[in-house]
């Protein structure tokens, strides 16, 4: 695992930001899996400069959110889908239709997640694929446990991951839905480059886990030590302990 250490969170943003461009520059259909959290804002919000300043053209990328809430749809403003809209696609040139995500309030959730799967078959495989981290180690919502989920699947939230993403539902922890949808890990490890972003101290624990730990299931993010291309990129607050 390449690690990229960064002074502040708007440096690691702005070099995030950079080398999306520079990869859609050299690739403009790239296929990008994308997530939500505190931690990508800055980036979409560079990205968002970059396309209305510097012409970055999103127009023939592919785009695929990682994960959802089960219950909410697209429509929904607690979404992800709805945060996504807000954050990036509303001031960007993807077309609506190059854009992909998982639909929380499908009436059959398992063929929605098959239909998913088969949408990033059909794309090739995800080219760049950007990732935050949960405390307890999750990606997209690959949450810790015994054993983890290859496909894209329903999945029951852990009760720190329902606390970490209170904030988007008025700060009601009862109304944040229980069960998600999440890309599972072979699209993880199937993406052709990684970059997994963690900034704080909050983030220093797992950081540290994550780099230098044992590889399993109990923090899903370990299993990037397994990719041949995956990067790690944190300020120094969540690389405090690692000493990389
Ligand atoms: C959420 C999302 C993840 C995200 C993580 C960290 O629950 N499902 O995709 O990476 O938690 O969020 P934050 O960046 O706000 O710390």
């Amino acid at each position: 695992m390449r690690v990229r250490n960064f002074r502040t969170a708007a440096s690691a943003a702005r070099a995030l930001a950079r080398d999306i461009a520079r990869s859609i520059d050299a690739n403009p259909s790239l296929v990008l899996g994308l997530p939500t959290g505190r931690t990508p804002l800055p980036v979409y919000r560079r990205l968002v400069d970059l396309h209305r300043r510097a012409g970055l053209d999103l127009a023939k990328v592919r785009t695929f959110n990682l994960d959802e809430f089960v219950g909410l749809s697209g429509d929904d403003p607690r979404s992800y889908q709805a945060f996504m809209h807000r954050h990036f696609f509303d001031h960007v040139n993807v077309p609506a239709g190059r854009r992909h995500f998982l639909d929380g309030s499908a009436r059959d959730l398992d063929r929605e997640c098959r239909r998913y799967d088969r949408a990033i078959r059909r794309a090739g495989r995800l080219d760049l694929l950007i990732l935050g981290v949960g405390v307890n180690g999750h990606v997209g919502f690959n949450e810790p446990g015994a054993a983890l989920v290859g496909p894209t699947h329903r999945t029951r939230l852990h009760r720190s991951t329902r606390e970490a993403n209170r904030e988007w539902f008025g700060g009601r922890l009862d109304d944040v839905p229980r069960q998600a949808l999440s890309i599972g890990m072979t699209a993880v490890l199937g993406a052709h480059r990684v970059i997994l972003l963690a900034i704080g101290g909050h983030k220093a624990r797992v950081v540290e886990r994550m780099v230098s730990g044992l590889v399993t299931p109990r923090l899903p993010a370990s299993f990037l030590q397994l990719h041949p291309a995956a990067e790690i990129w944190m300020d120094d607050e969540a690389g405090a302990r690692t000493g990389c």
